[in-house]
């Protein structure tokens, strides 16, 4: 039993979510946690919105609104939406929490105190017609690395590299597209150099362990190579204010988004701990260094993960050049794995990117069973490569593989259980075939659960889903419905039981991947109560201002265990009604429309 972080990217309260993000952090952490949590270990999931930064603040601006209220709607719209994905996080929380601000400033002042935060006179943007500061992601201009031309001033999202505005060639303003003016201001930078040989060690060593995926490694190595002190103040009002004399009652100094936001994996396991009434809990993940942490988000924070935040923490514990010792929180461990994905376009170019057009999970799941499009993004997202949802691929996966593979095995099964028995019979004899099924099947956790753990989960469920052709091999060869007389009955009751039980632990194999059906079938095969816990949304009010929000949370201690159980013999079973809803042609031209109408309207 291991103590496992299961640490989510924290999406942006600027709106609500698409496909690209749930496929890229949502679903394959929650297929991650549910597994770990079924194979024993002790998992905290954690996560929340990211509120600071110009982009709450360029979105408020473009609504007419303040970033204050944009991040409170924000919040509250992604937590139901996550929440109804069936995200099972033990803490989703916000960053605009005061014991955030709290951890966040701990962290900047021991970074601080131990030389890692060095001041330095930089030249920062104003607009020349407002005399405002002009934030980085308010200039664009050219990639001084790639050339790319729609750079922007804090990053570079062609090359991935994290840029200051000053680099940029020909910058202008995205606001009126004039040519900002630099003047001397001050800032401190996180001295990444300092940090670089402790930073290299530990990539050296997350090598080794051989599971990271190519691209991330060779990304992180590559960003390595190239290392300068990074600014972690900006000149903005919304934000955390930098905890130092002279600096706390500035009210246009504040942290970068970017330093306060990966804090957050920290500040809500602390607050995590203290909901639960055991404030010093969250040690168990953090300072335990046989504990294991793992990151899942886009290829667009990968630098965020493996070099700001493993500073970050290097830096709070005194690891780097300059020497130094922890603060409050201890000696912090360091990244396990950074789990990341690559890009899901949504049908093609035309629509998502030159006309900003995007499919919004709210829409897909207004519309269509979480489960299937859970389904479509474990089985065909962008894991290792970008890749692409089509309203076709998503309803030829959904009733070819969905509903005639799975969903048809298992309406079947009950269906000739409550035809012929009303229950779950008892088996006779078992035969060759009968026992290779359920070795085929009990196999399947061993194969699924490695190729989860390692990540890899587009084989996971395509190994599911080949134990699930199996099983359905065998109904077709050992032809059930054709035994009638009454001297077959027990052969019908023996395979019959075995059909159930394959299902059964089938159910509990495809479980991580589909757990609201899981459920489903769990009752259809006579299974009392909830298989898989959900998640819940709780009102709360902040800790320290009794600032309401909600969060996501939930208690999964009655996660069942990744391994074969009995099916219940005698377990009333009737007519089932399919778990999976066949989808009509009609909706791939339905949903084409709608995407463009929208583009129209835009
Ligand atoms: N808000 C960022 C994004 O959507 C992700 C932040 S991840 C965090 O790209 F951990 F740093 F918060
Ligand atoms: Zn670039």
């Amino acid at each position: 039993m291991a103590h496992i972080l299961s640490a989510v990217a924290w999406p942006y309260a600027n709106g609500p979510r698409h496909l690209g993000h749930v496929a890229g952090f949502g679903v394959p952490s929650d297929v991650f946690s549910r597994y770990m949590r079924m194979a024993g270990h002790d998992v905290l999931m954690v996560s929340g919105t990211d509120e600071h930064g110009t982009p709450i603040l360029v979105q408020a601006d473009k609504e007419g609104t303040t970033a204050q209220e944009l991040a409170d709607r924000s919040n509250r719209i992604i937590v139901n939406e996550l929440a109804a994905l069936g995200c099972s996080y033990d803490l989703f929380t916000r960053t605009t929490t005061r014991n955030h601000y709290a951890v966040a400033q701990e962290m900047f002042r021991q970074v601080h105190a131990n030389g890692y935060m060095v001041e330095r006179t930089t030249r920062g943007a104003i607009s020349p017609s407002t005399g405002r500061t002009l934030p980085d992601r308010y200039i664009e201009g050219t990639c001084p690395i790639c050339g790319y031309a729609e750079a922007r001033g804090d990053q570079c999202d062609n090359c991935g590299n994290q840029l200051d505005p000053t680099e940029l060639i020909g910058p202008h303003s995205r606001i009126n597209g004039e040519t900002p003016q630099f003047v001397e201001t001050q800032h401190f930078f996180l001295d990444l150099p300092a940090l670089a040989a402790a930073l290299g060690e530990w990539l050296d060593g997350r090598e080794a362990s051989g599971t990271w995926r190519p691209n991330v490694i060779r990304f992180s190595r590559n960003i390595l190579g190239d290392i300068k002190p990074r600014a972690m103040t900006r000149d903005i009002d919304w934000g955390i204010p930098v905890p130092l004399e002279g600096w706390v009652e500035q009210p246009t100094k504040r942290l970068y988004v970017w330093f306060d936001a990966v804090i957050g994996y920290l500040s809500a396991s602390v607050e995590w701990a203290r909901r639960i009434g055991d404030p010093e809990r969250w040690r168990d993940w953090w300072n335990d260094p046989e504990a294991l942490s793992y990151y899942f988000m886009g290829k667009d924070n990968i630098t965020f993960h493996s070099q700001i935040w493993p500073a970050e923490l290097l830096a709070y514990g005194g690891h780097g050049d300059k020497g130094g010792q922890a603060g409050a929180f201890g000696d912090l461990n360091l990244p396990t794995e950074v789990v990341s994905s690559e890009y899901l376009t949504m049908e093609g170019k035309q629509f998502s990117s030159s006309r900003g057009v995007v499919i919004y999970l709210k829409d897909v799941l207004a519309r269509y069973q979480v489960d299937a499009l859970r389904y479509f993004i474990c089985a065909a997202g962008p894991e290792n490569a970008d890749s692409d949802f089509t309203w076709r691929e998503f309803v030829s996966r959904t009733n070819g593989e969905l509903v005639a593979g799975w969903g048809n095995l298992v309406n079947r099964t009950a269906a000739m259980i409550a035809k012929s028995f009303g229950e779950v019979p008892a088996p006779g004899p078992l035969t060759e075939a009968d026992e290779a099924l359920l070795a085929a099947v009990r196999e399947g956790f061993d194969s699924v659960g490695a190729l989860i753990a390692r990540h890899r989960q587009r084989q996971a469920i395509a190994e599911a889903m080949r134990v699930v052709g199996v099983a359905n091999k065998y109904v077709t060869d050992t032809a059930p419905f054709t035994l009638k007389a009454p001297e077959q009955r027990e052969r019908l009751a023996t395979i019959l039981h075995v059909l159930a039980q394959a299902v059964w632990d089938l159910n509990t194999i495809l479980a991580p991947f589909l757990p609201h059906s899981a459920n489903a079938v769990h009752t259809a095969l006579g299974g009392s109560g909830d298989f898989m816990p959900m998640p819940r949304v709780d009102e709360v009010t902040d800790l320290e201002d009794g600032h309401p929000y909600p969060i996501i949370t939930g208690d999964y201690s009655a996660t069942p265990a990744w391994a074969s159980s009995p099916v219940p013999v005698g377990a009333r079973v009737v007519k089932p009604t399919p778990i999976f809803t066949k989808l009509d042609d009609d909706v791939v031209e339905a949903e084409l429309d709608r995407l463009r109408d929208a583009a129209a309207e835009d």
